[in-house]
């Protein structure tokens, strides 16, 4: 074994293997006793629990989309009763209701265990200080993050997102070594550092651990130059634990690993569902191995990838999650789904269902413009009524959905029309 790793990290593909049909056993059943979806779903697809005997079989059963977790709002996809779940986290739906998760203590436990050993990995060790800056509170990334840097043994700094000037004082003052931030957000704060004068090289960082969002290798190059630091990929989702599903090791830096003791990943095909070769481009799915508040079996995350061989540990990576298949924009790591703005736009009593999204990077941050037409039977009857209405859109965006937008309101017939579906997104970032 080797030092500081947990065995698993290192055990022989074999035994992975073995404990993952194990573990895969024992969720079938899980889920299927105790949740009503998965009966339904399963019973309707001829597949039972009994039915599971090697990996290979797992793709007989049925998939589970983030409708499915709409479906069951708020808390029908819990498999233990309530009062066994410890926490609930939640992250943005398209129907306005968030998608609902949660944990037991044990899962909390299991949670902050992987953060621990994904922070490792990045290059963290006990003793170090941590300045965690993605948002604490329904988003898994803030409290996720804390519980595991606690875990490894570090002194943790819960400074949450925002607040750019005071994340520099306090990288200044408290002398981080890591910091665990959304990529877009550490170049904001790389900026804010120039903007008052101090060179973000002359801190004590030495890691930054960046997720939440996709970024790509230049954008890593960016933040490493900056900082003078090492900056490692974390990935995850809420749906099937938050971050720390995978971690990149900081000694090959060539994707995350998916830690596979806890979850089983599929490549397939977003159009046929059909399981692709190891190796192939496709939607990254999960089955849960251990989670005993909300298991999921074969959770369709959107994200495009391809699974990659074993290098610094015995598990299998993930490549850079080169886009999603849905129609989920991330904007400054906050998930924002089209249809939420257009709720929003219609209760302006002015403002027609004729949007577009304009999606822009300035510098180094996603940037988001609404341009939406005004309703044909009205006119502002002022410039500071168009201000009112501009402002009041500009506040609800900010308090639902948590992102900052720029509005325009055109004249009718500015939005461009379709005869099928609406394109209700223009995105300019450069890939
Ligand atoms: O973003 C969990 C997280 C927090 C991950 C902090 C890493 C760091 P959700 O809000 O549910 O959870 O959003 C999950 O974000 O399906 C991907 O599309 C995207 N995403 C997360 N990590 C990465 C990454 C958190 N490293 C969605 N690279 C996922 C690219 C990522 N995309």
């Amino acid at each position: 074994m080797k030092k500081g790793l947990h065995a698993i990290e290192s055990a022989s593909r074999d035994e992975i293997a073995a404990l993952q049909v194990e573990r895969l056993k024992w969720t079938l059943h899980h889920a299927y006793d105790n949740v009503a979806h998965y009966k339904t779903s399963f019973d309707a697809a001829g597949i039972h629990p009994d039915d599971f005997r090697e990996l290979a079989d797992l793709a007989k059963f049925p998939f589970t989309s983030k409708q499915d977790l709409r479906d069951n709002y708020p808390y029908g996809m819990f498999a233990v009763p309530r009062e066994q779940v410890a926490r609930i986290h939640a992250s943005s739906g398209t129907t306005g209701k968030p998608t609902v998760v949660g944990y037991t203590q044990q899962d909390i436990d299991t949670w902050a265990e992987l953060i621990a050993r994904s922070i490792y990995a990045s290059g963290g060790r006990p003793g170090d200080i941590v300045h965690v800056a993605y948002g604490y509170g329904l988003f898994t990334g803030g409290l996720g993050a804390h519980y595991g840097a606690e875990k490894l043994g570090c002194t943790v700094i819960p400074m949450s997102g925002g607040q750019t000037e005071k994340q520099v004082q306090l990288i200044c003052d408290f002398k981080p070594n890591i910091i665990m931030v959304t990529p877009s957000y550490m170049l904001n704060i790389a900026d804010e550092f120039r903007r008052q004068g101090i060179d973000p090289r002359s801190t004590a960082l030495r890691i930054g651990i960046h997720g939440a969002e996709p970024w790509t290798d230049a954008m890593r190059g960016e933040i490493e130059n900056a900082f003078g630091i090492d900056a490692i990929d974390i990935y995850g989702l809420s749906e099937v634990i938050g971050p720390g599903v995978a971690n990149e090791c900081t000694e090959s830096k060539d994707g995350p690993v998916i830690w596979e003791d806890h979850f089983y990943p599929e490549i397939i095909d977003s159009n046929t569902g059909a399981v692709l070769p190891e190796g192939s481009q496709g939607e990254l799915v999960f089955t849960s191995l251990s989670k005993e508040a909300m298991p999921v079996i074969r959770y369709r995350t959107r994200d495009l990838t391809r699974l990659l061989p074993p290098t610094s540990r015995s598990m299998r990576r993930i490549g850079k999650i080169t886009g999603r298949s849905d129609d989920m924009l991330i904007i400054r790591g906050v998930n924002v789904f089209p249809t939420q703005i257009e709720e929003l736009i219609l209760r302006q009593a002015k403002l027609s269902p004729h949007y577009m999204l304009e999606v822009t990077r300035d510098g180094h941050l996603d940037s988001i413009k609404v341009n939406v037409e005004l309703k044909p039977e009205f006119q502002f009857a002022s410039s500071a009524e168009k201000e009112f209405v501009v402002h009041d859109l500009q506040h609800h965006i900010k308090s639902y959905i948590g992102i900052s937008a720029r509005i325009d309101v055109v004249e009718v017939g500015g939005i461009e029309r379709s005869a099928g579906k609406a394109k209700r997104v223009i995105d300019k970032r450069p890939n």
